[in-house]
């Protein structure tokens, strides 16, 4: 996670305004601490400290550091606690080097014992810190050039690091693993962890490849292979839909993405018959040649993927899904493999790792995205964008509902039968419920636990419920398969001990399920299509059931957390981009 940022060739008082501005847009990486390093004729100032970019601002006044270049990093802290010395910039002991890093250095202990040994002091517990030292070390006797090949063939771990050395107008930026692309201007170059960062600048972009680095100046820059080779590489034009992301008129993302959705699924309905028509038609015929389909995809976008797979086998089609951090233990993939990741951001580690797996195995790769140009997306044969357009909450709402609406718009395809026409009409009357939902917050938003029960195409929903519950507001949550809770859970099960219910259709084993709680004292929610229930869900599609279940889940979810006060679009621990694995 943390994203990284930087420039060279601001005009002197513009820097700190061109890195605040950067840095926010990747503040949703982390936002554990923030910092900001400025060169100005030879010399680097250093801010940072911990907390979330605004508070930190208003400490620091970052709009006040001058220069003609700079770096900023905001940080999910993976070595080393949440501090103002661990946050980043790092710097070498003699104030040469600055660094800022996203990734994980492996091998940092022996580096860093080697390094003390030599006589560096540092300053953090990071392991980030250890490049800062390693440059200054080497610097003695070699070249910056010459050490970053040195820094490809001795660091392990996954990077993207971008350095200032004191006395040069000039960013190095190297690359594994950690997301980095360069966005080039007329005047000055940026580099960021991705190209919404610097979107409102330019829309020139190279994206690097492992192993590489890059010598970037005002108005020039070199790309080099791990052998220190120069390469050539191709400057990409992209298109970013400039979407207002402000507030507006609610008090957080959550909630807005939440009401965006009828209006982002009638946007994704609408591309899959005009500008995605012809990738659309690609992808089914990818489905239809490959012997075998295995989805894999982490967190909510894992639960997309069980209802993928739950809609392909209702029309006769062979799927499984892998929880990506697995799936080297649990997959078996050939040529004959079609493998379909699912991701929100196109940058999850634990996705991408498992990518490289489906690579070694000569396996095919397809992709369901939401950021586009993501690392994901340039690794698949074929990818389809979701278009929820950008999601600011951490948790995800909106692109849910998008990546649901596309593998129903799939298994349409292949027999499903649903009217995917009047799905934003649907969701428009679920959020209707909002008022109804928010009393049931009230109600429930003290309780220790909350046990949400599914079966069948419920199953993967409960667990979504679930999911957005104890992320956002902080309650533990256990979604389950409503015939596996007589199998042991059912134990915890005490007088008031909310139970949420997800009854589809005549599904009576989910009703005796149902039952089977509530004669133990729990307080039942009943979500359900066709009984009398708590929430009534106005479908008789089970498709649009699965939506519109989990809508009522995200609601509730944003009730309990404002009821709590919690920090909703930001929660603790979490980062919108889970780059580590
Ligand atoms: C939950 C949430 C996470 C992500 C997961 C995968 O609300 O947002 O569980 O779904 O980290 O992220 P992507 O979809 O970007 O691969």
């Amino acid at each position: 996670m943390c994203g990284i940022f930087g420039i060279i060739g601001s005009k002197r008082n513009e820097l700190g305004g061109i890195l605040l501005k950067g840095i926010k847009r990747l503040e949703y990486r982390g936002y554990d601490s923030v910092g900001m390093a400025a060169l100005d004729n030879g010399a680097i100032d250093v801010k940072k400290a911990a907390g979330k970019v605004d508070e930190v601002n208003k400490q620091l006044n970052f709009p006040k550091l001058i220069g003609n270049a700079g770096l900023a990093h905001s940080r999910w802290a993976t070595c080393g606690g949440v501090t103002d010395n661990n946050a980043h910039p790092h710097q070498s002991c003699d104030k040469m080097i600055t660094i800022v890093h996203n990734g994980i250095i492996d091998n940092f202990e022996e580096l860093k014992q080697d390094l003390v040994k030599k006589g560096h002091k540092f300053s953090s517990e990071t392991d980030s810190e250890v490049i800062a030292h390693y440059f200054e070390e080497k610097l003695a006797s070699k070249s910056m050039r010459e050490i970053c090949v040195d820094f490809l063939r001795e660091i392990k771990g996954t990077f993207a690091v971008l350095i200032l050395k004191k006395d040069e107008d000039r960013i190095y930026a190297l690359r594994r693993d950690s997301p980095l692309v360069l966005g080039i201007c007329n005047d000055k170059n940026i580099l960021a962890s991705d190209i919404y960062a610097f979107s409102d600048l330019t829309n020139k972009a190279i994206f690097f490849e492992n192993d590489e680095f890059a010598i970037v100046e005002k108005e020039k820059y070199g790309f080099f292979n791990k052998e220190g080779k120069e390469i050539l590489k191709t400057i990409q034009e992209f298109k970013w839909e400039q979407e207002e992301s402000e507030k507006k008129k609610y008090k957080h993302y959550m909630i807005k993405e939440i009401k965006e959705e009828p209006a982002v699924v009638k946007r994704l309905l609408f591309s899959l018959k005009t500008e995605q028509k012809d990738h659309f038609k690609k992808f089914i015929d990818l489905i239809k040649k490959s012997k075998k389909i295995v989805f894999t995809a982490a967190g909510t976008s894992y639960h997309a993927s069980l209802l993928g797979v739950y809609y392909l086998h209702k029309c006769g089609i062979e799927a499984q899904t892998l929880i990506a951090s697995e799936f080297r233990h649990f997959a078996s993939v050939d040529k004959d493999t079609l493998v379909i990741a699912i991701t929100q951001s196109g940058e999850t580690m634990d996705v991408i790792d498992a990518l490289k797996y489906v690579k070694e195995k000569d396996g095919k790769i397809a992709s369901i995205v939401n950021v586009p140009y993501s690392t994901i997306q340039r690794m698949s044969k074929i990818s389809l964008n979701i278009l929820a357009g950008q999601e600011i909450c951490v948790a995800a709402t909106k692109s849910f509902v998008n990546q649901v609406t596309l593998l129903l718009a799939i298994a349409k395809e292949f027999g499903f039968k649903i009217n995917l026409d009047n799905l934003p009409e649907r969701i428009y009357g679920m959020l209707k419920s909002e008022e109804k939902i928010s009393k049931l917050a009230k109600e429930i938003h003290r309780k220790r636990d909350i046990y949400v029960l599914g079966r069948g195409l419920s199953y993967p929903v409960a667990r979504e419920v679930a999911l957005k519950i104890k992320e956002i507001s902080y309650i533990h949550a256990e979604g389950m398969m409503g015939g596996e809770l007589k199998h042991g859970t059912i134990a915890l099960i005490e007088d008031g001990t909310p139970v949420i219910s997800l009854i589809s259709n005549k599904d009576y084993d989910m009703l005796s399920n149902t039952k089977e709680v509530e004669a133990r004292g729990a307080r039942i929610i009943k979500i359900t299509n066709e009984f009398d229930g708590d929430i009534k869900i106005n479908t008789s599609n089970d498709g649009k059931f699965g939506i519109l279940a989990a809508i009522f889940g995200q609601l509730l979810t944003y009730y309990i957390a404002l009821e709590k006060g919690l920090p909703i679009d930001k929660p603790r621990n979490l980062a919108k981009s889970v780059t580590v694995k």
